[in-house]
Order: C-alpha cells, then sequence, then structure tokens
C-alpha cells in the first residue's frame, strides 16, 4: 500500500463527517461521489437540495443522493450557530443581525457546524481563495491548545528515494503565514513534526532551514532560524529539531557531515521547514515541478479541528486525497 492508500485506509475506518461547503463545484462534487462510494467519509453538501441532485444527475454522480445536504437558507439550527458566533465575537463587534446574514455564507455555516459538533472537517478552496476559505476558520474555530499559529505542510513525495524516508518529506511553511516570528517558526516546526507522525506515520527529523549553518552567517534572519530552533527544542524534547542548516547540509549526507557534523538530522532531514512563506511556497512548487515530485497538500495544523483549503486549479483526485486526510486529522 502506498501512502495515500494508508491514508485513505485509515479515514475509512474513522468514518468522519467532513463538509464540502462548494456543493455546486464540479470538481467537489465528483469528489464527493467517489467518497461517499469508496466509504473514507461521510460527506455533508451545503445548498439547495435540488439543485445540487440535478447537477449530481448531469455529472452521473448518484451516490450524492447519499450525502447530508443542508440548505443554509432554511436548516433547523440557524438560530444556534447565530448564537455561538456572537457569544465567540461579540467583542469583535459580531451581533444576531449580522450574523443571520452571515451563516448563509457556507463557508462560515461549515465552520459553525464543526464549532457546534454536527461536523468534524472541512474541505474548500475549489472555488474560493485561499482568505476566504481560512478567514471564517480563524475567526471561529480558531487554533489548538498550545498553539497561536495555522501553517500549512506539503508531504512531497520524491522520485528519488535517497530524499527523506524512502522519498517521502513533509516541507512547511508552505502555504498560510507569511512572515513567522520566532516563537511562531518554532510552533510551525513543531506542529509539522506532529503532522509528520500522525498524517505520513514517519519519525521526524526536522531541519530548520537558513542561509547560514550552525553560525556560518551572521544576520538578524539567520538569528531569527536560530532562535527557532532553541524554542522548538525546548517545546518538544521528543523531537529531533535541528537548526540553523542550509538546505543542502540538510538533505545531503557528505555535505551535512562536513557543515554540521555534530548535528543528528544533518544530510538526512525528512522534514524541512521554511523561514518564511515566501521561501517555503516557492520551494515546493519548485521540487515540484522541476523534480516532477507528488506534491500532497497543503494540509493545514494548528487549528482546533481539521479544515483544509484546496488549490483553485485542483484536481478531483486532489479533493479526494485531502478529504482523506482532513479525515485523519480529527482528533476523538
Ligand atoms: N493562524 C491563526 N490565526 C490567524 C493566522 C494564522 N496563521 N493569520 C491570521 N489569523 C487570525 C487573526 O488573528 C485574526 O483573528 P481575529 O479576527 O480573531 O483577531 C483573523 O485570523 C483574521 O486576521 P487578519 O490579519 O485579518 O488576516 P487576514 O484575513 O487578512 O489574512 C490570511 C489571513 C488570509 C491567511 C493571510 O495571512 C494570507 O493571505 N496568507 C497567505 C495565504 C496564501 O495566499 N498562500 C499561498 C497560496 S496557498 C498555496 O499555494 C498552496
Amino acid at each position: 500500500m502506498n501512502l495515500l492508500e494508508k491514508i485513505k485506509a485509515k479515514a475509512k475506518e474513522a468514518k468522519r463527517r467532513i463538509v464540502l461547503p462548494e456543493s455546486t463545484e464540479e470538481r467537489t462534487l465528483k469528489a464527493a461521489d467517489i467518497l461517499i462510494k469508496e466509504e473514507i467519509a461521510d460527506i455533508i453538501l451545503i445548498g439547495n437540495k435540488a439543485e445540487i441532485l440535478e447537477k449530481a444527475k448531469e455529472l452521473k454522480s448518484g451516490n450524492i443522493e447519499k450525502a447530508v445536504i443542508i440548505d443554509p437558507k432554511s436548516h433547523d439550527k440557524k438560530d444556534t450557530y447565530a448564537n455561538l458566533m456572537v457569544e465567540i465575537r461579540k467583542n469583535k463587534g459580531m451581533t444576531k443581525e449580522k450574523a443571520l446574514k452571515l451563516i448563509e455564507d457556507p463557508l462560515y455555516l461549515s465552520v459553525l457546524m464543526i464549532k457546534n459538533g454536527d461536523a468534524d472537517g472541512e474541505v474548500a478552496g475549489a472555488e474560493n481563495a485561499t482568505g476566504n476559505v481560512l478567514r471564517p476558520a480563524f475567526q471561529y474555530v480558531k487554533t489548538m491548545p498550545g498553539i497561536s499559529v495555522v501553517s500549512g505542510a506539503f508531504i512531497m513525495m520524491l522520485n528519488d528515494k535517497n530524499f527523506g524516508d524512502d522519498g517521502i518529506m513533509v516541507f512547511a511553511d508552505c502555504a498560510v503565514h507569511p512572515n513567522p516570528t520566532a516563537e511562531e517558526l518554532a510552533e510551525i516546526a513543531v506542529a509539522t513534526g506532529h503532522t509528520t507522525q500522525a498524517i505520513v506515520g514517519l519519525e521526524p527529523r526536522i531541519a530548520m532551514l537558513s542561509f547560514s549553518t550552525k553560525g556560518s552567517a551572521k544576520h538578524k534572519m539567520v538569528d531569527k532560524v536560530a532562535n527557532a530552533t532553541k524554542i522548538a527544542q525546548e517545546m518538544a524534547p521528543d523531537l529531533a529539531i535541528d537548526g540553523e542548516i542550509q538546505a543542502d547540509a540538510a538533505i545531503v549526507e557528505a555535505i551535512g557531515r562536513k557543515k554540521a557534523p555534530d548535528s543528528k538530522i544533518a544530510g538526512k532531514a525528512n522534514v524541512l521547514v521554511f523561514p518564511t512563506l515566501e521561501t517555503g511556497n516557492i520551494a515546493y512548487k519548485l521540487v515540484q515541478r522541476m523534480a516532477k515530485a507528488e506534491a500532497v497538500g497543503p494540509i493545514l495544523q494548528g487549528m482546533a479541528a481539521p479544515i483544509n483549503d484546496l488549490s483553485r486549479g485542483c484536481s478531483v483526485e486532489d479533493i479526494v486525497n485531502l478529504t482523506a486526510i482532513t479525515a485523519t486529522q480529527v482528533k476523538k
């Protein structure tokens, strides 16, 4: 079984309720059909039932009939969710009137369903930009205890099996937080370590990347990564974390031995933590295109419940895979 097959098998066992709020979007409906047919998750769709079923019929996606379909205009928990919205954000100016309007937006309705225990996770982004998917999640689901920042990891499946663990590596943050502080970068490293254990099933060897290895260059950007390394090591003494380290020293054994001879992870890192979103996002896209690696994600980490954002260029298969991952992220 390859990694994605293993993740799907785990999701099937867990039987989680996942909301796909972009419920008339073609790829989403096709993915929902497969997810229901293969019993990877119980699917909740949001929209007008007749309209969704009509579209499903056009797409020959007969399994959609087995989805739970919630109409944002007429479902019976509107009042409960609106009250919850006011309770969570009254200090940010949320009123019942505003809440009742906002709750008709499927992206808000999804996160309120999760917050109220009526769903376990959400996958969206096939037709909405990242910010629109993440903002409701940040505002109402928020981060998990001990974590202040949400970040996005990619599982990179490389053809060259010499890297990582048999070609599997995890990169972060490639999707969310533009310019983390040292403390935030430390949180990102720890969260990525936990994602690697929980979802990929590997013991992480985490490299905190920089343009310097162990003081070879002096700059405040280098200091940030060195500090983040110390904080992360204190936060999670059970995880193998080292830095600051250059990318070549992190992943090439001979260079790691030369530049960081005392490091336990140099030359054999399987998790790369990038100093900024710019570097992480550029790096994963270059590796994906130039090395023809499969990039699975972004897997959002640090959120109190699993909510994942698709790229608008996603395929049906991407939606199926990310929904399976989301189901396996549910903690219960
Ligand atoms: N983690 C946790 N909470 C956060 C985070 C975060 N990383 N960022 C913002 N928040 C919270 C804020 O604290 C705030 O909460 P509050 O309203 O309770 O005070 C709320 O979210 C809204 O914060 P804003 O500062 O208004 O954030 P904004 O909505 O403007 O931006 C966003 C957040 C959309 C994630 C922004 O950081 C962003 O655009 N990031 C880049 C996303 C992106 O474009 N990625 C690349 C594409 S993805 C890809 O290629 C795979």
